[in-house]
C-alpha cells in the first residue's frame, strides 16, 4: 500500500493549474485521487474525468470538479494504474473492470503517467489473466471464439453472477500465460465480433512511476 501512495503522490507533481485530468481507477489511482483533492483545497485549479463510477464518487466526495467529456477537447493528463507493464511500456489493465472507460479517457490524453508497485513489473505480459470486455448479447459465443486462442478463460462473476461493467458488458478473462506479440493479440481479439475491447494497452503510457519497497519511486 506504501509503495503504491508514493508512486501516486509523485506522478500528481505532474498536474498543474488549469489541466484536465484523467482520474484512473483502482487501488493504486485511489491514491493519486486522494492527492488531487488534498491540492484542489489548496487551490489547484483543475478539471477531472473519472474512469469509473466508483473514481468518479471519489472525486465528488472529495470536491474535485468534474467535467464531462463533451465540455472538453482533451485531456492533459492521466494517472491510472496497471495490472502488468513490461519493459515497453506496454499494459495489461482492467482487474477491476474498468478498462473500456481507462482506454478511452487514456486514448484522450497528452499524457498517460502509470503508477505501480513493483510487483507490476514483468519482463512478459500475460501471467495476470487478460480482460476482454464482451457484449452480454453473444457472450457464449464470443467466449468460444476468444478459446482458439489456446488460453484457458473465465467469465468474470461476483457472487456467484457475471461481473457487469459500468458500460453493461461482460468481461472475459483470458490466462495467456505469457504473450508474445502482445500488438497482434490485441488486434485479433478486437477483430471478434462481440469483443467491445481488450485490456492490453500497447505504446499508451508515456511514462511509469514504480513506487519501491525501499520508499523511493523510479521511473521509467
Ligand atoms: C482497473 O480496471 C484496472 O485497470 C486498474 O488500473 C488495475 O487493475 C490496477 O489496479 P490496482 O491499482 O488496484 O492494482
Amino acid at each position: 500500500m506504501e509503495s503504491k501512495r508514493i508512486a501516486a503522490e509523485h506522478a500528481v507533481t505532474y498536474i498543474k493549474d488549469g489541466m484536465v485530468v484523467g482520474l484512473g481507477t483502482g487501488s493504486t489511482a485511489y491514491w493519486a485521487i486522494r492527492k488531487i483533492g488534498e491540492r484542489v483545497k489548496e487551490g489547484l485549479l483543475v478539471r477531472a474525468v473519472a474512469t469509473s463510477r466508483q473514481s468518479e464518487q471519489l472525486a465528488q466526495e472529495l470536491g474535485i470538479p468534474l467535467v464531462a467529456f463533451e465540455e472538453i477537447d482533451g485531456i492533459d493528463i492521466t494517472i491510472d494504474g496497471a495490472d502488468e507493464v513490461d519493459g515497453e511500456l506496454n499494459l495489461i489493465k482492467g482487474g477491476g473492470g474498468a478498462l473500456l472507460r481507462e482506454k478511452i479517457v487514456a486514448a484522450s490524453s497528452g499524457k498517460l503517467i502509470i503508477i505501480a508497485d513493483e510487483s507490476k513489473l514483468v519482463n512478459r505480459l500475460g501471467t495476470f489473466p487478460l480482460p476482454v470486455e464482451v457484449t452480454v448479447f453473444g457472450s457464449s459465443l464470443t467466449m468460444k471464439k476468444l478459446a482458439k486462442f489456446g488460453c484457458p478463460l473465465k467469465l468474470r462473476t461476483v457472487n456467484n453472477q457475471p461481473f457487469v461493467t459500468d458500460n453493461g458488458n461482460y468481461i472475459i478473462d483470458c490466462q495467456f500465460g505469457a504473450i508474445e506479440q502482445p500488438q497482434q493479440l490485441h488486434d485479433e481479439i478486437n477483430g471478434i465480433p462481440g469483443v467491445v475491447i481488450n485490456g492490453l494497452f500497447i505504446h499508451m503510457a508515456d511514462r511509469v512511476i514504480i513506487g519501491q519497497n525501499d520508499g523511493t519511486v523510479r521511473e521509467l
